[in-house]
């Protein structure tokens, strides 16, 4: 008999059904809600009276922080995988070995000094998901839910993206000798994320709609073709995204941050993490959870806007921002998010152009760097600090989730000044243009002259020393 290791939950009406059983588009037939994968005896969301939580099967939290830093130093792959190394919180395979790995997870969680003082907290970390393998958060999922669909027998895999699904999904598509199909808003998604879902061999298909658009005409190809949706409603994506929350806590020898700060877009990553960590409490491995708060542009604000109204309602909006990986307007998983805040008791917040441009300078500035849409996180959490909401001896941690290098353009435009409009930097208050003066570094072309590019150079470390006499 072979033993049932997990089950699907719809998050709305609570209906359970076996992971094979759920329909292409992820979504229940009763109520339309989101599924979230459980597992035997000790899921938070079991109930008293089912069969699983009667025999409460709780893994020791001791034994796992021992096994999970054995396989460390394994040579199987399995092992290897920053994600695949905590199996044992998500076993979704029947056979584990088969899982479809390029050694994602194991990044860094940086120190983060010259932000910290900037905006004036004793403390602050980065855990950079840009380091994986594709370059974003996106391969710890992508890792879990293509091996779903590999041992499943699906030939073709597909997903709707702003860039770094795709990308993902491309890379372990091909790794795993499956075709894929992407389809992403036509001229509104970074180039090297084009190219990545190109060179990993995917079908790329540029649709002349939004984000919100190409996730309309997936619903409806996945209902008609055998092909496995791996957008962020499949639910076996969110247990691969569980696990830098696992991975940040043994980072920080198992002691828990006290708010992890998310940028929100289709906001399943937000879910993810708070999935992760009330796992973890419920097993005993942290005594506490972080309070998770999530940061959207201000031009693609719907959770913002159920936050900060009284009645809590959600609207789609139409996305406009140049922090291209999380111009949503319609967020598929917003309810599960909206969830973790209520109960974790965070917060949202929203960033301006400008903010995002001066937060995406001042990371780059530590030399850790990152895309756009990641450094929200630092233009939201000034904005909680103000607000009192955060206060300076908190143990902050920000969650970078693309790579710098995902979004040259951005960045050269920046420091070109090209990137912000008049109207756009007239919004910086007095502190602000100074910060923006001091990062912008826009290249110089120069004369292959010695005595030229010295006496550039002594006019820029001149400019330097009154900065730092400045700023003494
Ligand atoms: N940061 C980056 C770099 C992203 O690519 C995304 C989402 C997010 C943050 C937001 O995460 O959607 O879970 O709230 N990118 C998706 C994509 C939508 O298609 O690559 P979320």
């Amino acid at each position: 008999m072979e033993i049932k290791t997990h089950e699907l939950r719809c998050t709305g009406c609570g209906a359970i059904i076996n992971g094979e059983d759920a329909r292409s588009d992820f979504r229940c037939p009763a109520c339309n809600d989101l599924y979230e994968v459980r597992y035997p005896g000790w899921s938070p969301t079991a109930e008293a009276s089912d069969a699983w939580s009667a025999k409460r099967n709780l893994p020791n939290p001791n034994a796992l922080r021992w096994l999970w830093k054995e396989r460390r130093d394994s040579s199987l792959s399995i092992d290897q995988s920053g994600v695949w190394r905590f199996r044992d919180l998500f076993p979704i395979l029947t056979d584990m070995n088969k899982a479809v790995t390029l050694r994602e997870g194991n990044t860094p969680l940086y120190e983060m000094p010259r932000c910290a003082a900037a905006v004036g907290l004793e403390w602050l970390l980065a855990k950079h998901q840009g380091m994986n393998p594709t370059g974003s958060f996106k391969d710890t999922g992508m890792t879990t839910a293509l091996s779903v669909a590999a041992e499943r027998g699906f030939e073709w895999v597909a997903c709707a993206s702003t860039g770094n699904t795709s990308a993902a999904m491309a890379a372990y598509a091909a790794r795993a000798g499956l075709r894929s199909l992407v389809l992403i808003p036509e001229g509104k998604i970074a180039w090297g994320k084009l190219a990545q879902s190109m060179d990993y061999g995917a079908m790329t298909v540029q649709l002349k709609t939004d984000f919100d658009g190409c996730v309309r005409v997936l619903a409806e190809l996945v209902k008609r073709h055998p092909i496995y949706l791996l957008n962020s409603v499949n639910p076996y994506r969110l247990e691969g995204q569980k696990t830098p929350a696992i991975e940040m806590v043994e980072q920080m020898d198992w002691q828990v941050p006290d708010h992890v700060i998310v940028p929100g877009g289709n906001l399943a990553n937000s879910s993810a993490l708070g999935k992760g960590f009330a796992e973890m409490k419920l097993l005993g491995l942290i005594d506490r959870v972080p309070k998770i708060s999530v940061i959207q542009a201000e031009g693609a604000n719907p959770l913002y806007r159920w936050f900060i109204n009284d009645e809590r309602i959600m609207q789609p909006v139409t996305a406009d921002t140049r922090a291209s990986a999380i111009r949503i307007g319609n967020p598929a998983s917003w309810r599960k998010c909206a969830r973790v805040i209520e109960t974790m008791g965070g917060y949202c917040e929203q960033a301006s152009e400008q903010e995002i441009a001066l937060a995406k300078a001042q990371i780059g500035a530590e030399g850790i760097g990152c895309e756009p849409a990641s450094a929200v996180t630092l233009a939201g959490l000034k904005k909680l600090i103000a607000q009192g909401r955060v206060e300076r001896e908190e143990r902050v941690v920000l969650l970078l989730t693309g790579h710098t290098l995902k979004d040259s353009e951005y960045t050269i435009a920046y420091h070109r000044g090209d990137l912000l409009r008049p109207e756009e930097m007239a919004t910086a208050t007095a502190e602000q243009a100074a910060q923006h003066a001091a990062l912008c570094k826009p290249p110089v072309v120069l004369e292959a002259d010695v005595d030229v590019v010295l006496r550039t150079l002594d006019t820029e470390m001149k400019k330097s020393g009154q900065q730092r006499m400045g700023q003494a």
